[in-house]
């Protein structure tokens, strides 16, 4: 193991009742307005948005909306939440939704208490807020993770850029499986394909020792194959969803990331493809995992053997990236970009955009240089 500290901010209140619980014993103390952020919609169709509500009175809060948060979020998005935040001296802000939401009000929460602008901030000077308006979690949707961390991923449009923004990780997270019911069939299994990248990403990292957090990493893979398989009988299987949101969270808590480094070049490249194309997150990934995994293959043959045995009961580890891949089809999920909900037409040209503005990773099984990602994205095509 390398050295580590691990200490975490976010308390989690599970199963039935989660948000109930949480809203009615985090908000005692809380001072000033309180700001309920959502996405498009979907939690007044489902009466999530009344629930918190009714909760926020009873709470004796004034309550400030802010709506509209899409999917892979905008920067010009965070700044305006930050500007009602500002204006209405809100003291808190929960984020109800998937990881968009969660994101989008990280960054809300840390530009309302800056005077500069957050990306400059993180990008030009090298620095990183220490404070922020206290955020909580609501997770209607899950897959990301982003309840459990401070990284907000944010899509600057117009520069053309898709990444990480350092924000203020939420004080807590409730996680009701009965939150996401409504949630679509192909969102609910996009968003647990994230998971088990984050959870491949991580265990692929170049710390090659024996290590106990790979064995959690692959736990926490074998258990997303297994009820991502429940949900393929059974799309309502709330006990699959519950294990989902569980597994959800740990691959983004820190535990799988202790002592070691990570992957999470694929991820790398699926950030840039958003931001020129807006693609939902889990199926991006979807298409660039397995000719991402056949290009470094022989940099970590023994890695993915024993993935692929441990998770897809795959004797090597060809075989185990063939299982990935079929694995991707079984779910129905894309395997070609041409596949993907995109806005903009995908040509050979946007993907050599997108590899030569892709961040590139030093702590994978190998370095990969611009060409090849290209090449791998040409693969995908
Ligand atoms: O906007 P609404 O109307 O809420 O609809 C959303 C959205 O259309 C819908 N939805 C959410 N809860 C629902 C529901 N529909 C019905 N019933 C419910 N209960 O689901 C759709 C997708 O939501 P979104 O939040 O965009 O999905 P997801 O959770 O997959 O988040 C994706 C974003 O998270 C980033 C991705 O890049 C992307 O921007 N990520 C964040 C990470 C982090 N902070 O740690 C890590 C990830 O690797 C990822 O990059
Ligand atoms: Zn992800």
């Amino acid at each position: 193991m390398d050295n580590f500290t691990y200490s975490y901010p976010t308390k989690v209140y599970f199963g039935e009742g989660a948000a109930s619980q949480a809203l009615s014993r985090e908000l005692k103390n809380v001072k000033g307005k309180v700001m309920l952020a959502y996405g498009g919609g979907s939690i007044k169709a489902n009466g999530i948005y009344d629930e918190i509500k009714n909760l926020l009175a009873q709470a004796g809060k004034e309550v400030i909306d802010f709506s509209g948060i899409m999917s892979n979020p905008t920067y010009a998005k965070a700044q305006e939440g930050a500007g009602l935040a500002k204006e209405n001296n809100v003291g808190f802000i929960i984020a109800a939704g998937g990881g968009s939401v969660i994101d989008c009000c990280k960054v809300i929460s840390a530009q309302a208490m800056l005077d500069e602008d957050i990306f400059d901030m993180e990008y030009v000077s090298g620095k990183f807020p220490d404070g922020g308006i206290p955020v909580g979690a609501v997770v209607t949707a899950s897959g990301t993770g982003a309840e459990m961390n401070a990284g907000a991923v944010i899509t600057v449009e117009d520069k053309k850029w898709k990444g990480p923004i350092f924000g203020t990780a939420p004080s807590f997270a409730a996680l009701d499986p009965a939150y996401t019911a409504s949630v679509p069939r192909m969102q609910v299994l996009s968003g647990a394909f994230d998971t088990l990248s984050h959870a491949m990403e991580t265990y692929l990292g170049n710390s090659d020792e024996d290590n106990v957090s790979d064995d959690v990493a692959l736990a926490i893979m074998r258990n997303t194959v297994v009820n991502m398989r429940r949900l393929l009988t059974d799309i309502n299987d709330m006990q699959a969803r519950g294990n989902l949101m569980w597994d959800s969270a740990m691959a983004e808590n820190g535990i799988l990331k202790a002592g070691r480094l990570t992957d999470f070049q694929a991820h790398q490249i699926e950030h840039q493809l958003g931001a020129y194309t807006d693609c939902n997150h889990g199926q991006g990934l979807a298409v660039i995992h397995p000719a991402y995994y056949r290009h470094i293959l022989k940099d970590a043959d023994k890695k993915f053997t024993r993935l692929a045995k441990t998770v897809f009961n795959a004797d090597t580890a060809e075989a185990g990236i063939d299982a990935l891949e079929n694995f991707i089809k079984e779910c129905g999920l894309p395997t070609r970009l041409k596949e993907l909900k995109s806005t903009a037409e995908i040509t050979p040209e946007l993907l050599r955009k997108v590899a030569d503005t892709c961040n590139i990773i030093k702590c994978n099984p190998r370095e990969l240089d611009r060409d090849e990602i290209y090449e791998i994205l040409l693969e995908c095509m």
